[in-house]
């Protein structure tokens, strides 16, 4: 699996301004839309592209367009919602999935109770969305879930990582390709990225 970090300094200044306790819901949810938007102009570098002709003003010319199946856009329930309008902003026309992922109380297994996906997914470029990283737990079921549904070339989109995330991920998926936009030091006890940003779920949708 490859993984990429962002490099890119308004990524990063955007990711700062996430972290901080002061930062509210509008400019939080505002500020992972446009970091999404960010890391999916990066993440869609090799959309396949064919020409076709058109007529500008001076001559007829062939010219490339996105070519194919329209890419799936699969946020994870609840916080990958927050990233949905920042890539359907670069592809007003990709289609979206959704996947829903509870900690099973008994095994403390991820389960899947809700997914729906595009049809003929295998087709598909799928980028997968949850800002959060963490245990690497739910994106191995996620990934689990889009592979059994006939799901292949598949790429998946976090704001943060922890490396204990990124290491889960990368050993039970080496073939998907990971977007990162800042890899943080560590998991706390309650299994939060240090220095994260809190709950990315409640600040985007302000439950907190
Ligand atoms: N989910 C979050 O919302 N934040 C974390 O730090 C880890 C998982």
């Amino acid at each position: 699996m490859s993984v990429s970090y962002m490099t890119h300094p308004l990524i990063k200044h955007k990711i700062t301004l996430l972290r901080k306790c002061s930062t509210g819901t509008g400019e939080f949810r505002k500020l992972i839309e446009e970091i999404a938007m960010m890391m999916g102009y990066e993440a869609l570098a090799d959309l396949p592209t064919a020409d076709i002709e058109v007529r500008t003003p001076i001559e007829r010319t062939m010219q490339p367009v996105i070519n194919g199946k329209k890419p799936a856009v699969v946020p994870i329930l609840r916080a990958g919602l927050g990233m949905v309008n920042g890539i359907l902003a670069l592809v007003p026309s990709a289609k979206v999935g959704h996947i829903g992922i509870f900690r099973d109380p008994e095994t403390h297994l991820p389960q899947v109770y809700y997914g729906k996906l595009p049809e003929a997914i295998s087709e598909r470029q799928i980028v997968v969305l949850d800002p959060m990283l963490a245990t690497g737990g739910t994106a191995v079921a996620a990934v689990d879930f889009i592979k059994e549904q006939g799901g292949k070339n598949i790429k998946f989109m976090s704001v943060l990582a922890a490396p204990e995330g990124v290491s889960v991920l990368m050993k039970k998926h080496p073939d998907i390709q990971l977007y990162v936009g800042c890899l943080d030091r560590c998991l706390n006890d309650d299994a939060y990225i240090c220095p994260g940003v809190g709950d990315a779920g409640d600040r985007i949708f302000g439950t907190l």
